[in-house]
């Protein structure tokens, strides 16, 4: 399929910004407690990275691997466990850390198999949100941006694997009919 990067939707210094934000919700509605921060692999890396410098709280971090799809652009609507986390969060608080929410199925079936674990508590804290594009009645606790229905790369996301680390949030376009 053609494509091609159309243009920056969400600078680097703005994306900053939003952390920033996160973070300091986060430091302040979790005071006094301890936290697990489960990163969801891979696309929430760089965010994550950012992120926790930023909170100010003790914590423990973990990592998921789910994968929902397959090298395409639109959400099968499986969730498979690649990886699971590796600490035990019963009576933990737990933040779960995505990259972005689009139809909201991924978030949705990670919710319902780590509260089988009994956590204290369970929030998401996702970068992006394509609200348009929900299909499970799912939304982050902590969101740091709405964006349009578009398809984008960079900060951590990915089309096909490729484009992970460009700093800013950009738009990839896709040349018609043959998608
Ligand atoms: P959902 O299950 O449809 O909410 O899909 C969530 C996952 O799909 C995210 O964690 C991303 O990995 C991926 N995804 C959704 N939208 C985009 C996008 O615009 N760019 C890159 N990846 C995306
Ligand atoms: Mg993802």
């Amino acid at each position: 399929m053609a494509h091609y990067v159309k243009g920056v939707l969400i600078p680097r210094d703005q994306i900053d910004k939003m952390v920033t934000g996160l973070a300091d919700r986060i430091t302040e509605d979790y005071q006094g407690k301890e936290i697990v921060i489960v990163g969801v692999l891979k696309g929430s890396f760089i965010f994550m990275a950012d992120l926790v410098r930023k909170i100010n709280i003790p914590m423990i971090l973990d990592f998921m691997s789910v994968s929902s799809y397959y090298g395409g652009t639109k959400s099968s609507g499986v969730v498979k466990i690649i990886k699971d986390m590796d600490v035990d969060i019963e009576d933990r608080h737990v933040i779960i850390v995505e990259d972005i929410v689009d139809s909201g199925l991924t978030l949705q079936h990670l919710k319902e198999m780590l509260l089988t674990r009994n956590p204290a508590s369970l929030k998401v804290c996702a970068a992006f949100d394509k609200p348009d594009r929900r299909k499970a009645d799912i939304t982050a606790e902590y969101t740091g941006m709405k964006i349009p229905d578009e398809f984008i790369i960079g900060y951590g996301l990915d089309f096909d694997g490729k484009y992970r680390n460009l700093p800013d949030v950009c738009i990839l376009a896709f040349d018609g009919g043959n998608e």
